[in-house]
């Protein structure tokens, strides 16, 4: 092996033999001649036990003064412990500092989102953007898995691009040398669709591009789209790969990841009911139920039952803050922790109770050709326990490059699967229209300039099939999946209209 030091995450080959780890101090308690670390190194967490008498002065000055985030080389026998977070212990013999930490901005209590995120480079090595960024990783091989096990060929796409993919309102534009504009891809779609006619089932799995002005929980400029584009494939069969994908992915996290979703305290109650086939509905029928008066009901009761939970978290608070009185430091340090969670708890169901009455009136009202807002997919998937399949919206609120349903011509034959648990679009996709003039006419009626889009015309000239395909955003699902409410926590460095640093 290449590495002279032992992972964390591999502990557990080395019970009572004596390792090396080298990480960074995470945390740390202890009191007269006994130091508890808690070292991260990537791979995992464990706290080291240093006794004073157990190691010499050197090691024990390190172990008795020293400051978060501070690098080590520890070395010491290593003990299963069911008791121990990770499930193991090091019982020290020596302690070495290989780099020095100053007075670190990120300690364990709570800190604002602006404040993290201004810290992003350092928020980056605590416990829950860790869980994050594993599971994220996880996700990342269970796709090309998937595709791979399925005879996909992974070919990616430019990202400096003449066309326009998805409407011309979120384009990034900059200079290409001479006269000619260029763009950052919205999408890998077109270029996927050239590759597919070369070589059957493709899939680009890279970064995506959109100026998008507002700023919500679903949206960043910069994030990474997978997009398989299959010939021969019509709208079912592509709706019958999202599911098998989608499912997959999930799978692959439960599997693995139990310690990580542990760690961001993720209910997977609702992430094991993913299994195929998912609820398909038309955006006529979604339309009927979001007006429905079983919507309007549902939403009622979320609002009498977060009334209910807030009052009963107000209660628990103030009986706490009477025992508060008398308790004992460790009691008290136990109240005020609980006290944070239900001031952030009770923080959220303000912020829903806000919400639900605008949600419910954007509901009831909603009108037959709008595109589904955020909060409208929201209350959708609350009907549904698992994702849900969207399909054949009206023409207008999609892409030119749609097929028109046969059946219905105001129709396209796109499909969006919806996540569960309030998450909404983690997909986009649908059947290619195939028909040369029909294509023409379309990028004449969307206002794009035809000549860029002559090479795109080419695969209807030249062996034109039924194909179809979809996109699914890489930090919309890890959001899904970890629990997290926002995409800023699901990629290293978001970039959103705000935040272009660090
Ligand atoms: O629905 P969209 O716009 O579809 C396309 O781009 C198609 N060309 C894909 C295809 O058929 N090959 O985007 C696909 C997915 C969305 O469902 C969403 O998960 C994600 O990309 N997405 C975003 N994620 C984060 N921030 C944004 N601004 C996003 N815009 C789309
Ligand atoms: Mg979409």
């Amino acid at each position: 092996t290449i590495e002279d030091f032992t992972r964390i995450e591999d502990l557990a080959d080395h019970v009572d033999e004596t390792v090396t780890l080298k990480g960074w101090l995470h945390n740390q308690r202890g009191s007269g001649g006994i130091k508890f670390l808690i070292l991260r190194d990537g791979s995992g967490f464990v706290q080291c036990v240093v006794p004073q008498d157990a190691v010499d002065a050197d090691s024990w000055a390190v172990a008795d003064d020293v400051r978060q985030e501070a690098a080590l080389e520890i070395t010491g026998s290593v003990s299963a412990d069911e008791r121990a977070p990770g499930g193991y212990e090091l019982q020290v013999d020596a302690v070495e500092r290989i780099g020095e930490s100053g007075d670190y901005p990120v300690t364990p209590k709570e800190h604002g989102i602006d404040f993290l995120m201004e810290h992003r480079h350092l928020w980056l090595r605590s416990e829950s953007q860790w869980a994050v960024m594993r599971i994220r990783n996880r996700i990342e091989t269970a796709i090309h898995e998937f595709f791979q096990e399925r005879g996909f060929l992974q070919t990616d796409a430019p990202i400096l691009t003449g066309n326009a993919v998805e409407g011309t309102s979120t384009l990034f534009d900059l200079d290409y040398f001479d006269d000619e504009s260029a763009y950052l891809t919205q999408s890998g779609q077109l270029h996927g669709e050239a590759m597919a006619m070369a070589y059957g089932k493709v899939y680009t799995f890279g970064p995506t591009f959109r100026a998008e002005k507002s700023a919500t929980r679903r949206h960043l400029t910069e994030f990474w789209m997978i997009e398989p584009e299959m010939a021969f494939y019509d709208l079912e069969m592509n709706a019958q790969l999202a599911e098998d994908f989608v499912a997959h992915i999930v799978q692959a996290v439960l599997e693995d990841c139990e310690e990580e979703l542990e760690a961001l305290d993720r209910d997977t109650s609702a992430l094991e009911q993913v299994e195929t086939p998912f609820p398909r509905i038309s955006y006529d029928e979604a339309v009927e139920l979001l007006r429905s008066d079983e919507t309007a009901e549902m939403i009622d009761e979320r609002i009498e039952a977060l009334n209910e939970e807030k009052a009963e978290l107000l209660e628990e608070k103030e009986e706490n803050q009477t025992r508060r009185g008398q308790a004992k430091k460790h009691v008290k340090r136990k109240i005020d922790a609980r006290e944070i969670e239900i001031n952030k708890r009770v923080d959220e169901i303000e912020e829903a109770l806000r919400n639900l009455p605008d949600w419910k009136e954007s509901a009831q009202t909603f009108e037959w050709g709008s595109d589904f807002g955020g909060d409208d997919e929201t209350v959708l998937t609350w009907h549904f326990d698992r994702p849900v399949i969207v399909h054949r919206f009206p023409a207008e609120i999609k892409a030119f490059y749609m097929k028109r349903d046969p059946d219905d011509d105001r129709l396209a034959m796109g499909i969006d699967v919806l996540a569960p648990e309030g998450y909404g679009e983690i997909i986009g996709g649908g059947e290619r229209a195939t028909d040369l003039d029909f294509l023409k006419e379309q990028i004449e009626a969307h206002d794009l300039p035809e000549d860029v889009f002559d090479w795109y015309l080419d695969l209807r000239k030249f062996g034109s099939v039924p194909h179809s395909g979809f996109g699914l955003g890489l930090e919309r699902t890890v959001s899904w999946i970890t629990g997290r409410d926002h995409v800023r926590e699901t990629i290293p460095f978001p970039r959103t209209i705000a935040r272009l640093h660090p």
